[in-house]
């Protein structure tokens, strides 16, 4: 018969140790039992390492909660089921409380014993294969956070405050690809870690790719006959997320009016599912992403104001890398030997200086991911020991002619003079076009403060 686990029988009443031993070697358990000299019982289970512990509270010479305290401290993985003969609660409480999973009442039926064996198993079964799946989920979805140039050091250090203090909602801005999602996950990792509560969920959702009705019945989930379509009742994802985390992915492209209701989450704590009546607490990290620029599209009447100083208490920005190039080589070692590892190639191992060199000059427009696929693309094609310069994509291996050459260079002022106002009118124009009508880069491009560009654009009457 196929081992159901093992099971170690603590009573001082050698004929309930027989009856249950019998029972359970019967269902396909190997049971060991001890029933006297219940000092050395912590060793005997220490050797055996059962799944399952059957513990007796009251025994001649020992305290069967003493017993469990032992097993707990020397931090044996067995878990205790307590047998009381009475029906006292308060001790089966205090014992749960101490560590134990269930507990039987003698006389106990020997079907019920076998159930809440089969259950306790199950549930150490799913515990375990939950925390191998977390472990396994965090490597590959998690990874590492690679950086130690000033601003990301900074940034670390503002996360760490943020997590230890369990912050409810969190903001998170940054151009694409540069890690918003993986700072998410950091911070939802070191928020879990901190309160120590298990398996705590992560769920993510994209405001962007979904439409306004369906993102808000996910959010919010729906009472039963709330629309046409709700058969049932629907938790929505704040109500999956008890305890974890959500993260709310492309902030920015959420529709003016389920922002009001999320600012309503936000300050009330509580849900309401659509059709529903009751509000129901939450207690969930709401993490918001965005690679707009909001407080320009508060200016434009897209997103709320008061959406946006809420969110914007605890607020993170990643600088994209054109802006922390000593992370360059850094994030790119670290992606060549995650790479090299994942498919197997034995041979590339470094990255030569002028490869190097021309990976620090470019400016990554699709920031970490980029470099990301450029790495893992080379590792997989190419098979030298170095990565060389001509392996290197086009654009980075010809930057140089497109990389001005700031220093030295001078306007030089045509004969017929010039109107001062036209070309600043025409350079601010050229900086708001190449950073897609980015304020605040197009002012970083002119050297010059988001306000005084601003103001600039209104003086020259260049707003559209
Ligand atoms: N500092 C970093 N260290 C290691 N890996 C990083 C770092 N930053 C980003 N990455 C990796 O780069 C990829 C892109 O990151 P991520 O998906 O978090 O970006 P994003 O800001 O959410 O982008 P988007 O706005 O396009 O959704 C991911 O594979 C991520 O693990
Ligand atoms: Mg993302």
């Amino acid at each position: 018969m196929k081992d159901k686990g093992k099971v170690f029988l603590v009573d001082d009443d050698p004929l309930i140790v027989s009856m249950l031993a019998r029972a359970l070697k019967t269902e396909g358990y190997s049971v060991r039992s001890q029933s006297t000299e219940l000092r050395t019982v912590t060793d005997a289970v220490s050797s055996f390492s059962p799944d399952v512990v059957l513990l007796d509270i009251k025994l001649p010479e020992m305290n069967g909660i003493e017993i469990l305290g032992n097993i707990r401290e020397r931090g044996l993985n067995a878990q205790v089921i307590m047998l009381t003969s009475d029906d006292n609660l308060e001790t089966a409480v205090k014992c749960m409380k101490l560590g134990a999973v269930d507990y039987l009442t003698k006389p106990f039926n020997i079907d019920e014993v076998k159930i809440v064996l089969a259950n306790v198993l199950e549930k150490g079964r799913l515990k375990n294969e939950v925390g191998y799946l977390r472990k396994v989920y965090e490597e590959v979805f998690a990874g590492e956070f690679i950086g130690e140039s000033p601003a990301l050091a900074e940034l670390k250090k503002k996360m760490e405050k943020i997590a230890r203090s369990r912050v409810p909602s969190i903001l998170i801005m940054g151009e694409s690809g540069t890690g918003k999602e993986l700072v998410a996950r950091c911070l939802h990792r070191a928020m879990s870690r901190e309160t120590d509560e298990g398996y705590a969920p992560f769920i993510a959702v994209n405001c962007s790719a979904l439409p306004e009705t369906l993102l808000e019945s996910e959010l919010f989930g729906y009472e039963k006959g709330a629309f046409t379509d709700a058969k049932t009742e629907k938790k929505g994802i704040f109500e999956l997320s008890h305890r974890g985390t959500i993260l709310l992915d492309e902030i920015g492209d959420m529709k003016l009016d389920l922002q009001s209701k999320l600012l309503r989450v936000l300050e009330e704590r509580t849900v309401r599912r659509i059709g529903g009546r009751d509000e129901i607490p939450i207690d969930v990290a709401v993490i918001a992403t965005t690679n707009r620029n909001i407080p320009e599209a508060v200016e434009k009447g897209e997103f709320r104001k008061d959406l946006f100083y809420r969110l914007d208490i605890f607020s993170l920005h990643i600088p994209p890398i054109r802006q922390r190039k000593e992370d360059v080589p850094l994030l790119a070692k670290y992606f060549l030997a995650r790479f090299t590892a994942q498919y197997n190639n034995k041979i590339l191992r470094g990255i030569s200086p002028e490869a190097e060199k021309l990976l620090c000059a470019y400016e990554w427009p699709g920031n970490v991911r980029e470099l990301k696929n450029v790495i893992e693309r080379i590792v997989v094609l190419e098979s030298t020991e170095t990565i060389m310069p001509e392996q290197l994509p086009k654009e980075i291996l010809h930057q140089q002619s497109a990389l001005p050459s700031q220093a030295g260079k001078r306007f030089v002022l045509p004969e017929e003079g010039v109107s001062l106002d036209d070309l600043e009118k025409d350079l601010i124009l050229q900086a708001l076009e190449r950073a897609r009508q980015n304020k605040t880069l197009a002012a970083k491009l002119l050297n010059i403060s988001y306000d005084s560009l601003r103001y600039q654009i209104k003086k020259l009457g260049l707003t559209a």
